[in-house]
């Protein structure tokens, strides 16, 4: 079995390199205490090997409830924020055909998203697609308190009540929450929804392996056994790392990449920008800004995670990189074999033509997948040369099954990350600051006096 995700340094300054190999030890230290449950945050660990310890019954339940319930839905509407969707997302996007929205249906159902934003037109123009499907809705909160889901899901359960009435509408509705407590559960029991329970021990943004990502792909056909196995095999890769440190396979990777970027915070970096070359990746570099965003930048400290869509970004943004502040490391994603899976496999060549007016009779025959491969090159070179230091991760080919392993990848390079640098990767303190506020804000019981304090600083 080849390995399931590949790390490389391709252009990086000799001092850089040789800054990260000092911290290897620290690394595999903090790695341990990961593993171990005995790190700083370490009641929030129970992501790591998840699937070997208890996703696969948390699958066995959500196929159980797909069996039952698989016949009156031909869309799956997901309301959550954060890490509450931005997984399930990821995924939709990358495997989903661009233009499935014109195409005859196909034997996947669409999912779409609703409760990361307050945006009443989006909520008016889910409406209208509603009407025109037969709808079932997952709604996933840890907290069971956050706005914006909570008021999406008043709107939509208020929909589904007056359509269908109580009774049906309680059948379209599945909830994802925590196991007591939140104002979810509450419902759950008094409306008799059928819930799934988010572990105590995981957050949201380290949440895409439960039933939070398992439950909505799977409802829209998603292969997330697949998932499950990609994530089980690179964990099984981070317990074989031997306790005498040599760094091999995907675990060994997840170690490297880490030092590097700890490195590159001691040589100034600010800036972590991920480099991807086909817009159904967007999906993915959002649920990686908010998973290393949110879990590294505290206390003045963590690399700020932008992401960067090659060829368009390289037209706008390209600048920036090429010659703005030398503040940016800047990582590649890519894939050995960037075509979803599922279908025949296809390709398409540079056609001939009689004639050169358009300059490119040079590329005949060649496949517009290389050309995108050589931008890949062109502007890793480029930016080398303009001072940013360049790593590439690897997957073999967009599926379920690597990105179970890319997320398992990333969340572990991400806690290490966050640990070298001295911050708790599993806490959201800016977060929380700002739901409060906006409790506060819109008079929410019990915030009055914060709400006073506020609306003073507001001038009002
Ligand atoms: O990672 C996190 O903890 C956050 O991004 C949450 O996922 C997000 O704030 C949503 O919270 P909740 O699921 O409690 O509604």
């Amino acid at each position: 079995m080849p390995q399931c995700v590949r790390f490389e340094s391709k252009f990086v300054p000799s001092e850089l390199a040789a800054s990260a190999q000092t911290l290897r030890a620290q690394a595999l230290d903090l790695l341990g205490g990961v593993r171990d449950g005995t790190c700083m945050g370490s009641e929030w660990t129970g992501w790591f090997d998840y699937p070997a310890r208890a996703g696969w019954s948390a699958l066995e339940s959500v196929e159980q409830f797909i069996r039952k319930n698989d016949t009156f839905f031909d869309l799956v509407v997901v309301i959550g924020i954060g890490g509450s969707y931005a997984g399930t997302k990821a995924v939709a996007d990358a495997l989903t055909h661009t233009y499935a929205h014109g195409l005859p249906r196909s034997s996947r159902v669409p999912v779409v998203f609703a409760g990361h934003n307050l945006s009443e037109a989006g909520l008016l123009e889910l409406m209208d697609l509603c009407d025109r499907r037969q709808p079932m809705i997952n709604v996933i909160s840890k907290s069971g308190t956050t706005t914006e889901p909570g008021v999406a899901f008043r709107i939509l359960r208020t929909y589904l009540e007056k359509r269908f009435g109580e009774r049906e509408a309680a059948r379209r509705i599945v909830v994802t929450t925590d196991a007591k407590k939140g104002a979810v559960r509450a419902l759950s029991l008094e409306k008799s929804y059928r819930a799934f329970n988010i572990p105590d021990d995981i957050g949201g943004r380290f949440s895409v392996l439960t039933p939070v990502g398992l439950l909505p792909l799977a409802l829209a056909g998603f292969d997330v056994r697949a998932m499950m196995n990609g994530a089980e095999a690179f964990f099984a890769d981070v317990r074989g790392i031997p306790v005498d440190g040599l760094l091999k396979g995907a675990g060994g990777a997840a170690i490297e990449y880490s030092c590097l970027r700890r490195a590159a915070w001691d040589a100034g970096k600010r800036i972590e920008v991920m480099n991807f070359a086909d817009p159904k990746l967007s999906g993915y570099a959002e649920w990686w800004k908010q998973l290393f965003g949110e879990s590294e930048g505290k206390g003045g400290l963590g690399l700020f995670p932008a992401g960067f869509l090659s060829s368009t970004d390289l037209h706008s943004m390209g600048q920036f990189l090429q010659s703005g502040p030398r503040t940016m490391i800047e990582t590649f994603l890519v894939f050995d074999n960037p075509q979803p899976q599922g279908g025949i496999e296809r390709r398409i060549g540079i056609p001939s033509q009689p004639g050169n007016a358009d300059e490119l009779g040079y590329l005949e025959g060649r496949h517009v997948e290389d050309l995108n491969g050589a931008v890949t090159l062109a502007s890793q070179l480029a930016h080398a040369d303009g001072g940013v230091p360049v790593f590439q991760i690897r997957a073999m080919r967009m599926d379920e099954y690597n990105f179970g392993a890319l997320f398992a990848f990333h969340e572990t390079v991400c806690a290490v990350s966050a640990l070298l640098l001295g911050v708790n990767p599993f806490d959201q303190p800016g977060v929380e600051d700002y739901k409060q506020n906006l409790f506060a804000l819109l008079g929410k019981p019990g915030h009055e006096a914060q709400g006073a304090l506020l609306r003073r600083r507001l001038g009002g």
